[in-house]
């Protein structure tokens, strides 16, 4: 199974795709996550990274083009896949189309979040993640079961994303509604999208999407 999720930032995107992975055994593939891991890296490119991730903005097309061609050739995803933040332009979807063209492989749903701005500062800016296994918490939404224990993997170490505050957010935003959001006329065009209500319940929402997997 080939799935993309699309959808804002604060979406709920990789709080889903971590489900999903869970549940249907094909592999996560965040290019926020992968450049995230890239930025760390003391070379140019990570600092170049770095710089774009801190501003909010979009890196180029052919770079991460060039990681997730690389990425899907891996013998975890043979399977499936789920794209969480790939593809976030109307190029990268012809490069995607092309990808998978030519590995003779088929996209089977585009999952879309549909989610009002109102909500999205708010996740954002209260979102933490646990620095370990990487499972993601919100201040008021989904707090671990034990306080400063991650659920997941016991450990006490938690971050937040640089780019998680209200003044990148809205770069962010408008890279959303500038080259991504021209994505679901694309695949509506396709029949290939269905939209989820972001704005239930992450279970609720969970449950949704399991609905369209399974139609
Ligand atoms: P990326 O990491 O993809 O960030 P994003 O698209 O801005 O999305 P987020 O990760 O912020 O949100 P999400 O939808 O995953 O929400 P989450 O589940 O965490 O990309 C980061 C950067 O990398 C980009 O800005 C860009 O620079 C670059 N980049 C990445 N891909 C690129 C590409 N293809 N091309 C070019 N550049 C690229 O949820 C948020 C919070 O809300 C969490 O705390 C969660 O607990 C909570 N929450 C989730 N669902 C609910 C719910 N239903 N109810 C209440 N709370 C909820
Ligand atoms: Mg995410």
């Amino acid at each position: 199974m080939i799935l993309i999720l699309l959808g804002p930032p604060g979406a709920g995107k990789g709080t889903q795709a971590r489900l999903i992975e869970r549940d249907y055994g094909i592999v996560q593939l965040s290019t926020g996550d992968m450049l995230r891991e890239l930025a760390q890296q003391d070379s140019d490119l990570g600092q170049e990274v770095r710089q774009v991730l801190e501003a909010g903005q979009l890196v180029s097309d052919d770079l991460i083009a060039r990681m997730i061609s690389d990425r899907i050739g891996r013998e975890d995803c043979r399977n499936g896949f789920l794209l969480d933040g790939f593809p976030r332009t109307l190029v990268q979807a012809h490069l995607l189309d092309e990808m998978l063209d030519r590995k003779g492989l088929t996209l089977n749903a585009v999952i879309r979040l549909a989610v009002d701005e109102e909500v999205l500062v708010e996740r954002i800016t209260g979102r933490f993640t646990c620095a370990k296994c990487g499972e993601g918490y919100h201040d008021k939404f989904k707090q671990p079961a034990k306080e400063g224990v991650c659920d997941r993997c016991g450990s006490t170490e938690f971050k937040r994303r640089k780019d998680d505050n209200p003044e990148t957010l809205k770069t962010r935003l408008f890279a959303y509604y500038k080259d991504t959001a021209p994505l679901i006329g694309y695949y509506h065009a396709y029949r290939m999208l269905s939209t989820v209500d972001g704005m239930a319940d992450i279970g609720d929402v969970t449950k949704a999407i399991q609905a369209v997997l399974e139609a």
